[in-house]
C-alpha cells in the first residue's frame, strides 16, 4: 500500500495545530519532521520542543528525519519527544551499526538516509538491520526543490538489495515529490513518499494527499 508522509517543513508554523488537525483528518500515513542544525545542512528548522508539541496533537506515527551532525547524541531525546521512526544520514554517522542498534533499543524504527550522491551499494553490510532507507531526491536543506531523476535508478538498486537481504525493508523517497512523479516512484518500488510543498501549497491539501496515493495521475 502506498504511504504518504507530509513534511511539516512546508506547513504554516503560525497555525501548526490547524495544520496537524488537517493531517489528522487526511489519509496521511506518517508525519515527516525535518530536523536541521545549520551544520550538516545549510538551514535551521526546528527541534525537540516542536516534535513534542506535534506528538500531543496526533496519533499518526512521527517520522523524524535528522539532518544534523552527531545524531547519535540525541537518540534518546527524540524517543522521549515522541519519534516513532528515526532516520540518520549515512554521511553524518561514523559507527552506523551502533547508532541503528541504539535507535531500535529505544523502541523506534530505524532508518538510514542517503544523499543524492551516496550510492545504495554502501548499505550492503547494514541493510539487514534496517527498517527503512530514505533516499533523498533533492539535496537536503530546503523544501520546494526540483526532483533529481537519478532517484529512479537508486530505487531499483535498493529494491534489488532488499529482495536479497531484507524483505521487510521500506523504501522512502524525500524531495520534489509531485502528482506527476508519485505514480512512477511507487511503480519503481517506493513504499513511502514524503511531500512538503506539494501538500501544503495545494488549495485542498486533504484531496492532494488522497491523489498522491493513487497509482495513476488524478
Ligand atoms: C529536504 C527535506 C524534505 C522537504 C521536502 O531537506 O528533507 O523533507 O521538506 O520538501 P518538498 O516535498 O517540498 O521537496
Ligand atoms: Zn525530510
Amino acid at each position: 500500500m502506498p504511504l504518504i508522509a507530509p513534511s511539516l517543513l512546508s506547513a504554516d508554523f503560525g497555525h501548526l495545530a490547524d495544520e496537524i488537525e488537517m493531517l489528522n483528518r487526511s489519509q496521511a500515513d506518517w508525519i515527516h519532521l525535518d530536523i536541521m542544525d545549520g551544520q550538516f545542512v545549510p538551514n535551521i528548522s526546528f527541534g525537540l520542543p516542536v516534535v513534542k508539541a506535534v506528538k500531543k496533537l496526533t496519533s499518526k506515527p512521527l517520522d523524524v528525519h535528522l539532518m544534523i551532525v552527531h545524531p547519535e547524541k540525541y537518540i534518546s531525546s527524540f524517543a522521549e519527544a515522541g519519534a516513532d521512526i528515526l532516520t540518520v544520514h549515512y554521511e553524518a554517522v561514523t559507527h552506523l551499526h551502533r547508532t541503528i542498534d541504539q535507535i531500535k533499543s529505544e523502541g523506534m524504527k530505524a532508518g538510514v538516509v542517503l544523499n543524492p550522491h551516496t550510492p545504495v551499494s554502501l548499505l550492503e553490510d547494514i541493510i539487514k538491520e534496517l527498517d527503512l532507507v530514505l533516499l533523498m531526491s533533492v539535496n537536503p536543506g530546503f523544501g520546494g526543490q526540483k526532483f533529481i531523476e537519478q532517484t529512479y535508478r537508486k530505487i531499483a538498486k535498493l529494491r534489488d538489495l532488499a529482495l536479497n537481504n531484507n524483505h521487510n525493508l521500506l523504501i522512502e523517497v524525500d524531495g520534489g515529490v509531485t502528482l506527476e512523479n508519485a505514480p512512477k516512484l511507487f511503480a519503481e518500488g517506493a513504499d513511502v513518499l514524503v511531500a512538503g510543498n506539494t501538500v501544503f501549497v495545494a488549495t485542498d491539501p486533504i484531496k492532494m494527499i488522497e491523489s498522491l496515493k493513487k497509482p495513476v495521475k488524478g
